[in-house]
């Protein structure tokens, strides 16, 4: 099976590309830029990625960016992780990418966009992997905050796909940025928002991303399952979930395999993704192996999460197909 994983054509739909960071880069970038750390080699670095929570997770992840100054820093964090995933035969990947998390600390949005952008465009010519960028807006940040920088993206507005809600759900609910995605869709953004697992009025908040926000996919979600209007509602739409199992034993104590497997037999359009794979120690191809051994799933149900991924990505009708037509035909060889 985990040969049969590794060879199959993957999408991935939900990766923070600051989550990407591993602690061999983080050491590096800070040597460049001249960051102290407070550690001083690389092991002491990873044994630092320490979390139980989605909240403890953040304290850290945000901490890391601190060595992410510069153009070439964000090109070669984009550049490091298109090569990993394009090893792990990811096909095409969306990206989410954090600019508060670097604009709040003095970096401008051009040179962090033009790193990353320049990455896709250097990975899909040297790699042939393709990827677009989600901008994500900060939940526990202002809504004037994410108006202004979405305000400050429309110059690139070629170079990013959609728009995002990502950070500490906690009290901060989607409809604290109406306004935001509502202006972002004016513009012709695609939508997402993270529905993280297990918070506070998770409900009322997946509740809000369909009525007010209008979102076109949902990141996590799994708690939708608990209410069945919600879970109909999402059916009835057509809308995508992309889980990710490894992350979510780390930031609650259960990959959330029972709501994969109920996804699965409901016909969602479940997909299984990284999230944050320096953090969580599981790229694509190790979450989808999680599943698989904790599931007992058979290639049929493998290839499913792909079929999924690849139907619910932002890409045009023909290009859709064209990876679908890739992965029946891995599926009928294999
Ligand atoms: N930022 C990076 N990873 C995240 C996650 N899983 N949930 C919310 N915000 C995040
Ligand atoms: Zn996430």
């Amino acid at each position: 099976m985990d040969a049969f994983i590794a060879g199959m054509p993957k999408c991935e739909l939900h990766l923070h590309i600051e989550g990407t960071l591993e602690p061999e880069l983080k050491m590096r970038l800070a040597e460049r830029n001249h960051v102290r750390m407070p550690y001083r080699t690389v092991e002491e670095a990873r044994d630092a990625y320490k979390f139980d929570s989605l909240t403890s997770f953040l304290v850290g992840y945000y901490e890391s960016m601190n060595v992410l100054l510069t153009e070439p820093d964000f090109y070669d964090l984009a550049t490091a992780y298109l090569t990993k995933a394009a090893s792990q035969n990811v096909r095409y990947a969306e990206i989410f990418f954090d600019p508060q998390a670097h604009t709040s600390r003095g970096v401008p949005f051009d040179l962090v966009i033009r790193g990353l952008r320049r990455a896709v465009l250097d990975a899909e010519r040297l790699l042939g992997i393709r990827a677009q960028l989600i901008m994500c807006f900060l939940r526990d940040f202002s809504a004037e905050y994410a108006m202004a920088t979405l305000m400050e993206s429309l110059p690139y507005r070629e170079w990013i796909v959609g728009v995002g809600l990502d950070s500490d759900e906690r009290d901060n609910p989607p409809v604290k940025f109406a306004k935001v995605f509502a202006r972002a869709r004016e513009e012709g953004y695609l939508i997402t928002a993270h529905c993280d697992i297990d918070q506070p009025n998770t409900h009322e908040h997946i509740r809000q991303c369909l009525d007010v926000i209008g979102v076109d996919r949902i990141d996590h979600g799994s708690n939708a399952l608990e209410d069945e209007e919600l879970t109909a509602e999402i059916a009835r739409r057509g809308l995508g979930f992309t889980v990710c199992p490894v992350s979510n034993g780390f930031v609650t104590s259960d990959m959330k395999a029972a709501e994969i497997r109920r996804m699965l037999d409901l016909g969602l359009k479940v997909t299984i993704n990284s999230d944050d794979p320096a953090y969580f120690l599981a790229y694509v191809s190790e979450n989808l192996q999680a599943v698989q051994e904790k599931l007992g799933l058979g290639r049929d149900e493998l290839v499913q999460f792909e079929r999924n991924a690849f139907e619910i990505a932002w890409l045009p009708r023909a290009t859709k197909d064209a990876f679908l037509t890739e992965l029946d035909e891995y599926a009928a060889s294999a």
